[in-house]
């Protein structure tokens, strides 16, 4: 029986022509800065972010925390949406390491907006911490895939800037935010000051994220990452596979959005799950099972032939990516159609 892997778009494995390419790359130092590959990879992150410079780092996580740990610093605080994968999935690293706080602003769907994030910011008095940074998600995984309007991202620029906030965008899916918004990466990416995207998500790398910023900004991220024990030698066979998935893998994250589509639909159409399929904005799906133990419907439907995983007692996501073809969409939407749980 065929399985189909809806855990997380990272489950994605290199195809053989993403193997070649890394087979085949020109490696060098990187310490010493040497690598071509992994300064081609950086070179090509900053002309699509439009930012200065950009820095290949091992993670998503530690895209995330080195601008933390830069811009916003011990005993100050950042604003974030209260499910941001900073504040839940990366093991307080912002306060552990970087020493700031996180203040969580509850949101409907992790999508903040300017008049959340005014009064939020401490007063200038001696015995306050200064808040220092606003924190994006765009995509928001936690929140269901959702994407900031571009007005909206705009509106929180321009509020950082006139009270001196740096932004920082965690753009782990910053392709299918630009995709769905119909917003450039450079338009989104232009309204924060450093901004993270995976290459091991919807891209399909087996490792590694981009951090983009100024050309000064990149020179100190570079020397936290070699703290961090982020620096590392031959990079260029695993940059090799981020230029290739650039080069390859982006327009075609439309059709996650349109498969994950799919299988709302036919998620809804079932007497176990409950979803909207409109709130299915990109390539993930939250659905409840209402009545139901999430975790008893993981195993009928991983006994059916669907891997996924429960997010809340009675939550579940699927995530769509490149290892799920059209094909298996529909045939995934025919095995929900089916199944039947007494
Ligand atoms: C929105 C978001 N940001 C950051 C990360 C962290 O990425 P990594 O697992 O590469 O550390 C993830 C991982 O799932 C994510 O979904």
């Amino acid at each position: 029986m065929k399985t189909y892997d809806l855990r997380s778009d990272t489950v994605t494995l290199p195809s053989p022509a993403m193997r070649k390419a890394m087979h085949d790359a020109e490696v060098g130092d990187d310490v010493y800065a040497d690598d071509p590959t992994v300064n081609r990879l950086q070179e090509m992150a900053a002309d699509i972010t439009g930012t200065a410079a950009a820095l290949f780092v091992s993670s998503g996580s530690m895209g995330n925390l080195i601008p933390v740990y830069l811009n916003c610093g011990r005993g100050n605080e950042l604003l974030i949406d209260s499910r941001g994968h900073i504040v839940q999935h990366e093991l307080a690293s912002c306060t552990a390491i970087a020493g700031a706080m996180p203040v969580t602003i509850p949101t409907e769907k992790g999508i903040l907006d300017v008049s959340l994030l005014e009064g939020r910011i401490q007063p200038d008095i001696y015995y306050c911490q200064h808040t220092r940074m606003v924190e994006l998600e765009n995509t928001h995984n936690a929140a269901g895939g959702t994407f900031y309007p571009l007005a909206v991202l705009r509106g929180i620029a321009a509020f950082a800037r006139r009270r001196k906030l740096t932004v920082h965008l965690d753009g782990a899916r910053l392709f299918n935010a630009s995709i769905a918004s119909g917003a450039s990466v450079k338009d989104i990416s232009a309204c924060a000051d450093t901004v993270t995207f995976c290459l091991s998500k919807g891209l399909g790398c087996p490792v590694g994220a981009m951090l983009c910023g100024r050309r000064d900004f990149i020179a100190e991220a570079r020397r936290v990452r070699k703290m961090l024990g982020g620096g590392m030698r031959q990079a260029g066979i695993i940059a090799a596979a981020g230029v290739y998935a650039l080069q390859h893998n982006v327009q075609r994250l439309a059709e996650d959005h349109e498969n994950a589509r799919v299988i709302a639909a036919a998620l809804a159409g079932t007497s176990w799950a409950a979803l909207d399929p409109k709130d299915v904005a990109t390539n993930i799906i939250y659905f409840d099972t209402p009545g139901r133990d999430a975790e008893d419907v993981v195993k009928a439907l991983e006994r059916a032939g669907i891997r996924c995983g429960a997010s809340g007692l009675h939550t579940i996501r699927f995530v769509t990516h490149l290892d799920v073809s059209r094909k298996d969409a529909k045939q995934v939407a025919a095995i929900v159609g089916k199944l039947k749980l007494s």
